[in-house]
């Protein structure tokens, strides 16, 4: 997620530096910003020259005090409280005051990481969808302290880059995902009763609703880890037993198949798959 809304940032004129925890990381990400460029210029939506410039703009660093002449942060490691929560400890440190720190989270209170905050009025949370560069929609989240300023300036900033918004309460899972991944847990149940195969739960959604992707393929690609996190963030935050994760999908997270970036999920990946996962 983290490289697909660096490379829209980069492709509409703004500088932009990625942080990851290692140089190994960033040079994936670097190469799958570039694919993912090349394959719109061959597609003929981007120019070559805007592509490359785009890369240009972009700027790599494993240190988040590289951040500190900031405008604006994007969030997006994974969906764990305790890791975001400790990023944007750090984060308040080295970014300025006027600084907004925003958050891909799917699920995640934005109250709790503004709270981690000196400038809680400063986080938001603004969470795109995968893959970036073709999703159009934003949903942005304001926490208990987020300003109007701050949302405006959010909404501003998705709109500069083609996006839509739409706007939810911080609420676990928000709007979209308070929808779409217990739909997602509830093939897991079918799935794990034998209701019907993953074939026929993928087919049976696709051509009967009309969904672009059948649920455990979409489970597949957004990551079974990711998948099941959220599950568990709706399940402690709303307190409903119908929110309790399948014990299929925790299963397949346990033994490492974790979808399409791990090569196996519900279903099996070849390479070439693998990496355009992360496009
Ligand atoms: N996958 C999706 O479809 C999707 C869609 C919308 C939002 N999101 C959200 O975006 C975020 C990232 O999801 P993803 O699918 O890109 O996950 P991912 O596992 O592919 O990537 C997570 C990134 O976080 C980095 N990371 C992990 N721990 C870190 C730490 N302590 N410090 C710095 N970096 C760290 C990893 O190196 C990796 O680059 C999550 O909050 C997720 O809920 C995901």
């Amino acid at each position: 997620m983290g490289s697909g809304i660096a490379q829209i940032c980069a492709t509409k004129g703004l500088d932009v530096l990625i942080n990851d925890r290692s140089a190994d990381l960033l040079d994936r990400s670097m190469q799958s910003i570039r694919k993912s460029l090349q394959r719109l210029t061959q597609k003929g939506s981007l120019s070559k020259e805007t592509a490359d410039e785009a890369l240009g703009r972009i700027r790599t660093e494993t240190s988040l005090e590289g951040l500190r002449h900031a405008d604006f942060v994007i969030e997006a490691v994974v969906e764990d409280e305790a890791i975001k929560r400790n990023i944007f400890q750090t984060l308040d440190k080295v970014t300025s005051v006027h600084t907004i720190l925003a958050s891909n989270t799917s699920s995640i209170s934005i109250t709790k990481l503004g709270a981690a905050t000196s400038k809680p009025h400063r986080v938001i949370g603004m969470h795109f969808m995968n893959p970036v560069p073709l999703m159009k929609l934003v949903e942005l989240a304001r926490g208990q302290h987020t300003s109007g300023q701050t949302f405006e300036a959010c909404k501003g900033l998705a709109e500069f880059l083609g996006k839509d918004v739409a706007t939810s309460q911080d609420r676990p899972g928000f709007l979209v995902n308070r929808v779409l991944i217990p739909m997602i847990n509830e093939a897991f149940f079918c799935l794990m009763e034998g209701v019907g195969s993953a074939e026929d739960i993928d087919k049976g959604m696709r051509l009967g609703t009309n969904q672009p992707m059948g649920p455990l393929r979409l489970a597949d690609f957004i990551g079974l880890d990711t998948c099941l996190s959220i599950m568990k963030v709706l399940h402690n935050g709303l307190g409903d037993s119908k929110y309790r994760p399948c014990p299929l999908l925790q299963s397949y997270v346990d033994a490492g198949w974790v979808g399409q970036k791990a090569g196996k999920g519900v279903y099996q990946y070849d390479q070439e798959h693998q990496k355009d996962a992360r496009t």
